[in-house]
């Protein structure tokens, strides 16, 4: 905290010394005037607690130094204690208080009674002092708050809008679909669909993601994998998007096998957003190049691009959370400015970093993450069998539960274009009866559903013995780790995250039909 100023004002030299010498205290530093004049000028510049005023002084006495003092604005409520050699006479007495004086102090001076008076004014000062430090602490917190609060506006507006974009071509398609179900069309609008709807359903897992990883409720599954493999997971999701905007996109990848210690999707989520960033940000027909490389201990990938560039000074706000660049030039596609917060945030989890680096507008930019690398393995893993080898699943019959009749009309489509028989049940009270008259070989089961919720229908299926080994999978629109946890204690066998994708349920029916396929 600043120090508290006293003024002193004496014509002579040692009374100024010695009054100095009285009040010191930490905290304290006394200004000295010789004369009324020059005590204006230290006024002027300074903030003083207390004036301390010899009566009698050569010029400018220390009444007329007082009435000054009071015919000014900034000086007039400073508190004065007047020092004089004379008794307690009253006419100068009566001039003293009418200019303003607090207090007299008659020489020789009690040095116990100054200081304690001198106190009381210090004390009163620096309270002054963190009562105004306070109000300017409460002032910041206020525009930080308006600030946020703006900022909130502007990405709920941002978000309504990125949310629409998606459900408007949807909207549309089911239009067409309806009012046209011509066979030519059907394709190419439900491709559109289909594209679209991967769109919101990863804007809603992004805005997801980052609230849980800002509330640290983000746990990675951390495995040693080769840098490699996240890599050509990111390129498998990504291509289409940069492909779609005339890129060419070039990888460049060593020989030997980076190993990390990292969480395989979260990994390809960072490099697919470097990738989609980089399509986005290109002008049609740009270049995008993808390269990998150890060096110094570290596994280091950047994504490189020939397109719209960042200004130098913004290169530090693309990391910022809902921050977007007012660019000119990048290509239609919006999103929320939640793209590089997550895999800077990702990339902290996994020890690592992100950076950037562009020689300004028009001039392109690179993005580089780093990470440790990681001992190899002792012994390489098997190579798992590809897809196309996985021996065809064997048809299944499966219960399907859920009070949304829509959500379990589709899941049974879904289920009858994969080859497997389904019965669909919208009360989970009827589970039990249902479950022993169909025999299914799984069952899929809602968690949030009025009467009787998922677990609860979960554990009433544990306790019959004739279903007991059934797996049972949850799908629901609760996708956090604690909801996972209640799930499996609950029962479940498997947790799926609404919307359940084809594929998905396809992988995961086929490695219950076929137990040994991974053997
Ligand atoms: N390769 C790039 N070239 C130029 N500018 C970029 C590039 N990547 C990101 N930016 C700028 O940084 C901003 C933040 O990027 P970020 O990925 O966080 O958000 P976004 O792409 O706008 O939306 P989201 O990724 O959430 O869909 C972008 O809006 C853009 O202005
Ligand atoms: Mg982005």
């Amino acid at each position: 905290m600043d120090p508290v100023h006293f003024l002193l004002v004496d014509d002579l030299e040692e009374n100024l010394l010695s009054l100095e010498a009285l009040l010191r205290r930490d905290g304290l530093v006394c200004l000295k005037a010789r004369s009324g004049d020059e005590a204006l000028e230290i006024l002027l510049r300074r903030d003083v607690a207390l004036a301390i005023v010899g009566v009698q002084m050569p010029g400018l006495n220390g009444f007329d130094l007082a009435e000054l003092m009071r015919g000014n604005e900034r000086t007039r409520r400073i508190p004065l204690i007047f020092v004089t050699a004379g008794t307690a006479d009253t006419q100068r007495r009566f001039r003293g208080y009418e200019a303003g004086a607090v207090d007299f102090i008659y020489k020789p001076i009690e040095a116990d009674i100054l200081r304690s008076k001198a106190d009381v004014f210090f004390e009163l000062y620096r309270q002054r002092q963190q009562i105004a430090a306070q109000r300017d602490a409460l002032e910041a917190q206020a525009e930080a708050l308006r600030r946020a609060d703006l900022r909130k506006d502007e990405f709920l507006a941002t978000l309504a809008h990125e949310l629409r974009n998606p459900l408007a071509p949807l909207r549309h398609g089911l239009d067409v679909l309806l009012h046209a179900p011509d066979e030519a069309k059907a394709g190419e609008v439900l491709a559109i669909m289909d594209r679209q709807l991967a769109h919101l359903v990863r804007l809603i897992d992004d805005l997801l993601d980052v609230s849980r990883i800002s509330q640290g409720k983000i746990l990675l599954r951390k495995e040693r994998m080769p840098v490699q493999e996240a890599i050509g997971a990111a390129l498998e999701t990504s291509r289409p998007m940069v492909e779609a905007s005339g890129h060419c996109l070039s990888v460049e990848l060593p020989d030997e096998i980076l190993w990390v210690e990292a969480d395989l999707t979260r990994l390809a989520q960072v490099i697919g957003n470097l990738l989609n960033n980089a399509a986005k940000y290109t002008p049609e027909g740009g270049c995008i190049h993808l390269a990998a490389r150890g060096e110094g201990g570290e596994a280091v990938i950047s994504v490189a691009d020939n397109g719209i560039g960042i200004p130098a000074h913004r290169l530090g706000d693309v990391f910022d959370l809902f921050s977007q660049l007012d660019q000119q030039g990048g290509r239609a596609g919006g999103g929320l400015g939640i793209g590089l917060a997550l895999v800077r945030r990702l990339m902290a989890l996994h020890g690592g970093s992100v950076m950037v680096k562009s020689d300004g507008v028009g001039e392109g930019s690179v993005f580089t993450v780093r990470m440790p690398l990681a001992q190899p393995p002792a012994t390489l893993p098997a190579q798992p069998p590809a897809a196309s080898e996985a021996p065809a699943a064997a048809p299944l019959r499966v219960l399907v539960i859920d009070d949304s009749q829509d959500v379990a009309q589709t899941i049974g489509w879904m289920l009858e274009e994969m080859g497997h028989d389904y019965r669909l049940l919208h009360d989970g009270r009827e589970a039990l009866d249902a479950a022993r008259a169909y025999q299914p070989d799984a069952i899929l089961l809602d968690i949030g559903m009025p009467g009787m919720n998922g677990y609860e229908v979960c554990r009433m299926l544990r306790r019959d013995e004739r279903l007991g080994s059934v797996p049972i999978i949850a799908q629901t629109g609760w996708g956090q780790e604690k909801d996972k946890a209640s799930a499996a204690e609950a029962g479940f066998d498997h947790h799926l995250v609404k919307p359940v994708g084809f594929r998905a349920l396809e992988a995961l029916l086929a490695s219950l039909a076929v137990p040994d396929a991974r053997v």
